[in-house]
């Protein structure tokens, strides 16, 4: 495996890209304490507020990724363009027709990144020239596929390619880094372990509900009550509560009625109704902490700690 010199970082640790928490600040805090940090790009986003963010993420000349995905691209042309214009250390797009999009930034001279969920997930990634892959498992935070767990689907492509591979889903601490490293893969791509953070642009009260957090499901609930265009095989990972129980397997009655529950309930960020996208991993979360103490928990992993 070559490992690109975007991806020598101090801790073999990228921040995964996170719509709504991960915005430049935290992208920042991450790349400045020894990963890598990624600014998550939300459907909804323009090519304006990815600049914004890329200014506070990169600031003093510090690098950072964008995570695109790539089912909102058609309808969001300026977010490719920005990034094109930016030149993060790192893109990933993910989750749709991303090929296209690939190709463009590859020809720029940009490291490309995308999340595989799958066997076939990782031919596609492979037919479309993706420079690192990310074998994303089905205990992961947010969207993506259900279908296989991080270990195993790690092993399995870490067979079937000598690129770089960074492995998410269910990374919680050094452990869990020592232990994919230790298979092959480059490093890890953490997403649910920086939620607590001070640097995330979550409230205060989500990240309450986050550290008491038990469970998640997974499903396209909140993506239906929020009437998402997300892909219908991507569902996502999130904390359980009771909308999604008494919603999940019946999600094609979801009606006005319940959709405008959900609606008041983001505003009133009640929980026990809005989401909050989170990966297995939540349970682990207690308290806030800065982004560079979870780093420095990770990088206990490293030989030399
Ligand atoms: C709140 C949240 C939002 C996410 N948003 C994105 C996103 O915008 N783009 C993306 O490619 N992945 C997104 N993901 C998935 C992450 O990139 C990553 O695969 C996942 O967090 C890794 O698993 P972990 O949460 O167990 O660490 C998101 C994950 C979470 C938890």
């Amino acid at each position: 495996m070559h490992l690109p010199d975007q991806l020598r970082t101090p801790v073999p640790l990228i921040g995964a890209p996170m719509a709504g928490p991960g915005g430049g600040r935290l992208a920042h805090a991450v790349s400045a304490a020894g990963g890598l940090g990624m600014i998550g790009v939300a459907a909804t986003r323009d090519g304006g507020w990815i600049r914004e963010q890329a200014a506070i993420a990169g600031a003093d000349g510090t690098p950072y990724g964008v995570g695109l995905m790539a089912w909102a691209l058609p309808d969001a042309p300026d977010q490719l363009e920005a990034v094109l214009e930016l030149r993060p250390a790192l893109v990933s797009v993910s989750f749709g027709a991303y090929a296209g999009p690939l190709g463009r930034l590859r020809e720029a001279g940009i490291l490309t990144a995308t999340q595989v969920g799958s066997l076939d997930d990782l031919e596609a990634a492979l037919d479309a020239g993706a420079d690192v892959l990310v074998v994303r498992g089905a205990e992961a935070g947010g969207h993506g596929r259900n279908a296989m767990a991080t270990l195993p689907l790690l092993q399995l492509v870490l067979d079937r390619t000598n690129l770089p591979v960074y492995a998410a889903g269910g990374i919680l601490n050094h452990r869990g880094l020592a232990a994919v490293v230790a298979a092959g893969a480059a490093g890890a791509w953490v997403g649910t372990a920086f939620l607590g953070c001070v640097e995330t642009d979550t409230s205060p009260r989500a990240r309450q509900a986050l550290f008491a957090a038990t469970e998640t499901g997974y499903g396209r609930v909140f993506d239906v009550a929020q009437q998402a265009a997300w892909p219908r095989e991507f569902g996502g990972r999130a904390v359980a509560n009771a909308y999604f129980d008494a919603w999940v397997g019946h999600e094609d009655h979801l009606d006005e009625a319940a959709r405008e529950r959900h609606r008041k309930a983001v505003q009133a960020e009640d929980f026990s109704t809005a989401h909050l996208y989170a990966g297995e991993g939540v349970v682990a979360l207690e308290h806030e902490l800065t982004a560079a103490d979870v780093v420095a928990e990770f990088a206990r992993a490293l030989p030399s700690a």
